[in-house]
């Protein structure tokens, strides 16, 4: 192995195989965890785990891990043919459902009485309330958030936030776990709508979509303004680095003058919901706010994964 097996020998399972949940058993299986994955489709967790065997091909790509360390990762996948049976003896359950409070609620309750007491019981909820999934737990406290982002494999940030009832060894446990996984754990006081990076990165797109709607700038003329500038500097400096370095003297300057101007619409933005109401939802259907072939679709994600790769890389100082 490149690293360590961080869970050498423990258990993990992963409960819904769909885009999220492949690449979090990758991961949990690449810090040496035996990694039941289980999902309620016929075929899901098999599929899975051919999904998570191609995309280590980009770990490979990344210096993250050898060619010859695949196979033995890869198989640490098994699929599981019930959720209890997965949750057995495990440390840790990722949960990785359909985004559904009472969907939710029923795998939580069910893997309650199925994992160990000890086990750490973690929700990729985007949007959901912790305390509202863990109330179908009668162990609240090992109940907590674990928000990976897609593609899991290749971004390095996990948003970990506590319930009300989540006890703080549960989320120092979390935060050690994620660590020892390579990842990059970003941890929450608290549990807060949209939690920390889709509350930033929805007051982005509500400005820039609503300034679409305005007619200020097209989208193109928008992704270009980002890609080529903010975006350069954010992978180095993040915002307060950044704001640091511009002088917040002049940074207050700006907000005086630009704060009351800034979108405050309150549900989605004009220029979206026109997209969504003609059908123009997105690179999947051939239209969003571009037109998109499966070709042009295919070779934009490559291109992301490709630069995602190099960023990875480069946090290896390789
Ligand atoms: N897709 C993203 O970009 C993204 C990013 C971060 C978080 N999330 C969150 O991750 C979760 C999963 O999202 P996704 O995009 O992977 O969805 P998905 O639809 O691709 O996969 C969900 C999988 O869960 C399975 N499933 C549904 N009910 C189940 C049950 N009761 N038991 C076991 N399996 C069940 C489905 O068969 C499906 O395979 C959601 O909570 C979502 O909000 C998604």
């Amino acid at each position: 192995m490149t690293e360590r097996p961080s869970g050498a020998g423990s258990r993990a399972a992963v409960i819904g195989a769909g885009r999220m949940g492949h690449g979090i058993a990758l991961e949990a299986a690449r810090g040496g965890f035996q990694v039941a994955i289980y999902d309620t489709q016929a075929g899901r967790a098999e599929a899975a785990i051919a999904e998570a065997r191609a995309d280590a091909g980009d770990l490979v790509a990344a210096g993250v891990n050898q060619a010859d360390d695949i196979p033995t990762i890869v198989g640490r996948l098994t699929p599981a043919k019930d959720l209890e049976s997965a949750a057995a003896d495990t440390e840790v359950v990722f949960e990785a459902v359909a985004e559904d409070l009472e969907v939710k609620r029923g795998v939580f309750a069910r893997l309650d009485r199925a994992a160990p007491a000890g086990a750490l019981l973690l929700s990729n909820t985007s949007s959901l309330a912790i305390s509202d999934i863990a109330a179908a737990c009668e162990r609240p406290e090992r109940v907590a958030l674990a928000h990976w982002i897609l593609p899991p494999h290749l971004i390095p940030a996990v948003e970990v936030a506590p319930g009300p009832q989540t006890s703080a060894a549960t989320i120092e446990s979390v935060r050690d776990l994620l660590e020892r996984l390579g990842k990059w754990p970003v941890v929450l006081e608290r549990e807060m709508p949209g939690y920390l990076i889709n509350r930033l990165q929805f007051a982005l797109l509500r400005e820039a979509m609503d300034l679409v709607g305005q007619g200020v700038a097209s989208a193109e003329e928008i992704d270009l303004a980002v890609r080529g500038s903010i975006a350069r500097r954010m992978p180095v400096m993040g915002l307060f680095g950044q704001a640091d370095l511009a002088g917040l003297d002049v940074y207050r300057q700006i907000f005086r003058y630009l704060a009351a101007d800034l979108s405050t619409i309150d549900g989605p933005p004009a220029a979206l919901d026109d997209a969504v109401e003609s059908g123009r939802t997105g690179a999947a259907v051939g239209q969003g706010f571009y037109a998109w072939t499966e070709d042009q679709r295919d070779e934009a994600l490559r291109r992301r994964n490709d630069e995602l790769i190099r960023l990875l890389r480069a946090d290896r100082g390789a």
